[in-house]
Formats: C-alpha cells, sequence, structure tokens
C-alpha cells in the first residue's frame, strides 16, 4: 500500500446496482420494442444490407462519461436490432442454417442473465447444472444412445465437433495425447467427404492433427459419403503406419441436407476400431420427428454427436451441442485440478462440474433458453414444426419443377431445397455467374434472403427451412423473387 493511499471506510457506490423499479423501467422499453417487432416482424426488410462505412456511422458512438436515459438506450437499441440488424428470424430468411430464436428461450435469456449462475461450477449452479445435464441425456436418449451418454452445450458446431473429435483423439490414440501431445505416437487420420463442413478442418487444425490429416473421401450420386473409399482408406493409412482415429459422418450435410449412411459407416467403425463421430449440428432434431427419424437410422451407435439448438431446435444463437456415448470420456478429456476450486464434494454432495468435461471453464445458463423452449411448446408443437420445415422443403421442390426457367439441382434432403434459375439453352459457366448474381441482387433487395451451394462447380441456390415463423406464402415469395430478378439480371447480362 502507498502512504498516500486512502485507507478510510469508503462510501457506497450505488449507480451500477439497479433496484427492481429502475430494472422495470427499462424493461418494459425493451418489451415493447420486443413487442413491436414480433408484430411488425414480416414489414420489416430482411436486411438493409449497407456497406460497413454507413453502418458504423450509424450505430457507433462514443462511451459517454454520464450514462444515458432509458429513452435514449431504447432508441439505440431500436437503431442496432431493428433499423440496421439483419432479421434472421423473418419468415422469409432461409439462409445458411440459421434458427429463428423462439420467443420463451429470449425471455429466459433475460432471467438467466439476471440471475448470473456460473455453470461451470455445480456449487455455482446446481439447478442449472442439473438441468443442462439433463437435456442432454433426453437428448442422447432421442438419439438412441445408452445410459451413461451424455454431454454439455457449447457455443455452436464448430465447437461441438471439436469437442466430440477431443474426446476421440484423447481415448482413441492408444497414448497419453494430453500429456504427451500427438506426435507421440504416430499420425492420426480422419475420414471426412467432400461435402462435411469445413469446421472438421478446423478441428483438426486445433486438436494438433493439421487439416492435411482429413481425408476428403468421395461421395455417391445422393452425396452420401463413400463406404467402399471409406474402407479402401482407412486400409491405406494403415498399410503407411498412420492411425485412422475417427469417421466423421454428417447426417444433414450444409449443402444439401444429405445424410451419409450411418449404419454402414457404423459398420467399419466398429470393425476397424474407430471412432464414430456424427456431425448432426444441422440434421440432429430430425430425430423429434416420426416421419424424419428412420433416415437418421445408425445414429445411435455413434461414439460422439454434434447438434446444433441454435439451428433446426429454433433456438437464438447461440447454442451447440455435443453428447458422447460414455460422458466420463469428457471428463477424461477436459478435467483439469485447479488449486483455487476446492470443494468437499462428500460433504457438500455437489454434482458435475461442467466446466470439467469442455473447453469453457466459467459458463452461463445457455440451457435455460432451451429447456424454457421445450417445456413451453413440448415434445409434440417441435416434433410437427421439424416436419413441417420438411415438408415446405418438398413443396418448394414441387414448385420448382412446375415453374418455367427454374431447375431442381439436389435431392430434398430434411429441410433443403437447392435450385437453379436455368433459361432455356443457357449452360455452364453462364448458369453459375447468373444465380450467383440472383443470390447476390436478392440479398441486397431484402424482401427475401436465401443462400447458395457450391454443388461440384455448379453454383446454385439454396433454402433452408429452420425457420418456425415460414409457411408456403414465403416459399412462393422467394420463387417469386428469383424469377423476378432472374428475368431482369439474364436479359442485362444475356444481352
Ligand atoms: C453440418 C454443420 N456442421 C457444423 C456447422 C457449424 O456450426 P456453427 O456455425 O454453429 O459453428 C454447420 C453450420 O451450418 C453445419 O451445417
Amino acid at each position: 500500500m502507498s502512504a498516500t493511499q486512502d485507507t478510510s471506510r469508503p462510501a457506497p457506490v450505488t449507480e451500477l446496482d439497479w433496484a427492481s423499479d429502475r430494472m422495470r423501467a427499462l424493461a418494459e422499453l425493451a418489451v415493447d420494442l420486443y413487442a413491436e417487432f414480433l408484430d411488425g416482424l414480416d414489414q420489416l426488410p430482411i436486411s438493409r444490407h449497407a456497406p460497413a462505412g454507413e453502418v458504423r456511422a450509424a450505430v457507433l458512438r462514443p462511451v459517454p462519461e454520464d450514462g444515458l436515459s432509458d429513452d435514449e438506450l431504447v432508441a439505440h437499441l431500436r437503431d442496432v436490432l431493428i433499423e440496421w440488424g439483419v432479421q434472421c428470424g423473418h419468415p422469409r430468411f432461409l439462409a445458411y442454417v440459421t434458427g429463428s430464436g423462439t420467443v420463451p428461450g429470449a425471455i429466459a435469456e433475460m432471467l438467466a442473465a439476471g440471475v448470473n449462475m456460473n455453470v461451470g461450477g455445480w456449487q455455482l449452479s446446481p439447478s442449472a447444472s442439473e438441468i443442462e445435464m439433463h437435456l442432454m441425456r433426453w437428448f442422447a436418449g432421442r438419439f438412441g444412445m445408452p445410459a451413461g451418454a451424455g454431454g454439455l452445450l457449447v457455443s455452436g458446431g464448430a465447437m461441438a465437433n471439436m469437442v466430440g473429435l477431443k474426446a476421440a483423439r484423447d481415448h482413441g490414440a492408444g497414448w497419453d495425447t494430453r500429456r504427451d501431445g500427438i506426435a507421440a505416437g504416430p499420425p492420426l487420420v480422419l475420414y471426412a467427404t467432400s461435402e462435411t463442413h469445413v469446421v472438421t478442418d478446423r478441428a483438426a487444425d486445433a486438436l494438433g492433427l493439421g487439416t492435411a490429416a482429413v481425408r476428403r473421401l468421395p461421395v455417391d450420386q445422393d452425396l452420401r459419403m463413400s463406404v467402399p473409399s471409406l474402407r479402401e482408406a482407412i486400409a491405406a493409412d494403415r498399410a503407411a503406419g498412420r492411425l485412422p482415429l475417427a469417421v466423421v459422418a454428417t447426417a444433414g450435410t450444409t449443402s444439401t441436407g444429405a445424410i451419409d449412411p450411418l449404419a454402414a459407416i457404423a459398420d467399419v467403425c466398429r470393425d476397424e476400431g474407430v471412432w464414430m463421430h456424427v456431425d448432426a449440428a444441422y440434421g440432429g432434431p430430425a430425430v423429434l420427428a416420426d416421419d424424419l427419424r428412420p433416415q437418421l437410422a445408425g445414429i445411435d451407435r455413434a461414439d460422439s454427436i454434434a447438434f446444433d439448438p441454435h439451428k433446426w431446435l429454433y433456438i437464438a444463437q447461440s447454442a451447440g451441442g455435443v453428447l458422447v456415448r460414455d460422458v466420463q470420456l469428457l471428463a477424461d478429456a477436459y478435467q483439469v485440478h485447479a488449486t483455487y476450486v476446492w470443494q468437499d464434494r462428500e460433504r457438500t454432495g455437489a454434482g458435475v462440474s461442467i466446466g470439467e468435461l469442455g473447453p469453457q471453464y466459467s459458463r452461463g445458463f445457455q440451457a435455460l433458453k432451451l429447456w424454457v423452449s421445450l417445456l413451453a411448446h413440448g415434445g409434440r408443437a417441435y416434433a410437427e414444426r421439424i416436419s413441417h420445415d420438411a415438408a415446405l422443403a418438398r413443396y418448394m421442390a414441387e414448385r420448382v419443377g412446375e415453374r418455367d426457367r427454374f431447375q431442381l439441382a439436389a435431392p430434398v434432403g430434411l429441410s433443403i431445397c437447392c435450385f437453379r434459375y436455368a433459361p432455356e439453352g443457357a449452360g455452364e459457366p453462364y448458369l453459375s455467374r447468373l444465380n450467383e448474381r440472383i443470390m447476390t441482387e436478392l440479398q441486397l433487395d431484402g424482401r427475401v434472403y436465401i443462400s447458395n451451394a457450391l454443388l461440384g462447380e455448379r453454383f446454385v441456390l439454396r433454402a433452408c427451412i429452420v425457420n418456425h415463423r415460414t409457411e408456403a406464402d414465403d416459399i412462393d415469395a422467394v420463387l417469386d423473387v428469383v424469377a423476378e430478378l432472374g428475368a431482369r439480371l439474364h436479359d442485362e447480362l444475356s444481352g
């Protein structure tokens, strides 16, 4: 302590400590804004798509010395969220794989942040920790995994896949990879396909395997992993002294929603003693719908599964889930002992600290938005809506088939429809150029919003319906806008 420091008793400093009436005043304005958003969402442009400089000029402001009033704060929130936001929950937003965000989930998120448990440590979050573990066991059960399976929530699919593959590495390599690193044994190999999401490369990089350790196997005509190629690749790697570690099968590829032949892959993994990881980040929730579940047959045999509540469970960003057949393997992959986290488990009766099962130590109560959304709607409503999304994708494919100048570009997989605007007589590479321009102009236009897939060399338009607000009218509107912009751009480009 320096001689000049004041040691008198500090007077209270309360500006950050809000009583309930101050909270209520701001919350009521925020709730009004949320209601205005919900009531007007379908009339809002999905995006203003202004250049970055314009957005910065509109929403950035210096951090003030003195706090803003509630009215100023809420006006700023309107600018940030509504005027200058992108409305991923708009019924005509069908791009990438972006869930729409449920209302009870949003309300739960506010309360979770308000109470602010730390779900890294059981003792700091008993109710929250138990709910998250229960939810993960429930999902494991939906996937058909046995008792003893479980997992945790992470930030999204990228992280969920990495955590599953970390468990594979630490369990499957056969030496102490955590202590000695991967250089202490033969090179480890992962098996994926040309359709597997790029986060597998990122996981291979982060886990020290290197992206060259990912074998990108060919796919069959339905864009599913070729099982003969998988067997051959494993044999070739073994012959070269490498160690086949894990197969990354996908249940719902990002481009087309194709599902790898999970049961056949499970047979290969069993025969070869290789870990089976399933990236079900997008397609996993299909197991909740009776009509779709059979497509995922074999997923029950996975050693680990990534699935994303913030995609087809309609939960707000961000929420990814990872499940492992034996939840102890997550503890084996992540447990560390910190001297400053001391606990007498016997005396306190403490449960599992989720911070010991994954990469994050301190964690928020992410599970609450998922839990409350499931409680508020019930399993039946979820099953119906997921099934409905797939029906809308099939409806879209039918309409594409009926329209002039439209072509279906891939079989409908789950709730994804890939198609092209294809004027008669036009060929490659012109069609790719035309459809790329249509997508860009459509995103700038803001009435509807879809994205693309690259199928081989072909650039195609892609709608992915994981939006609980989308209905058949919205699908028709997307096709109408594509037809309108397609005709104009075709005239421009070919004229
Ligand atoms: C199959 C698949 N895996 C992984 C990811 C990555 O998920 P996230 O963006 O949540 O990290 C995606 C994203 O679309 C995906 O579709």
